[in-house]
């Protein structure tokens, strides 16, 4: 590790964020099952996946920086781009796809003005395609930061950048 990259990796996160990192270790009989949610933190707090990030958790878990990369390009709620602080999703599930997710796709890219998986130039939107969101009977499924908002229309894309 060159010493840039071992400086990112000592500081990838504030003193509040690491307590915060430790107590998932402790969370828990085995320390890996907090794993997952410490990851969620570092997703929540950075809106992005880097390697420097899951080497200091793999520091904090004492596990393998294999062990922890690969649990974080396993998952899809942990991304490798920036997330917006919005992050929007659009089932494209089956059940989705048939209600006509590809066309709120399109309405997404129009309405937000970047492609899927790239942040707006202020940092608020992104959006992307997701799995099967469990909201079949009201698709094509569309939420925000993991809360379901119902139906994707074109006029509730519209009243996404109202949201505060
Ligand atoms: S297929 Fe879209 S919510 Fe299930």
């Amino acid at each position: 590790m060159t010493p840039a990259a071992a400086l990112a990796v000592k500081n990838a996160f504030t003193p509040e964020q690491e307590k915060a990192l430790v107590a998932w270790t402790k969370k828990y009989p085995y320390t890996n099952l907090g794993l997952i949610e410490a990851l969620r933190s570092v997703q929540d707090w950075h809106r992005q996946m880097t390697p420097a990030a899951a080497a200091r958790v793999a520091e904090i878990f004492n596990l393998p920086f294999s062990h922890v990369w690969g649990v974080a390009t396993f998952f899809p709620t942990y991304t490798h781009w920036k997330t917006g602080e919005k992050r929007v999703g659009i089932c494209r599930g089956l059940t989705c796809y048939l209600a006509g997710s590809d066309k709120m796709e399109k309405c997404l890219e129009k309405t937000l003005g970047v492609p899927k998986k790239k942040a707006t130039a202020d940092g608020k939107f992104s959006w992307e395609p997701m799995e099967c969101l469990g909201a079949c009977e009201q698709g094509p499924a569309l939420q925000v930061n993991d809360r379901l908002v119902g139906k994707a229309t074109e006029e509730s894309i519209l009243k996404l950048k109202d949201m505060k």
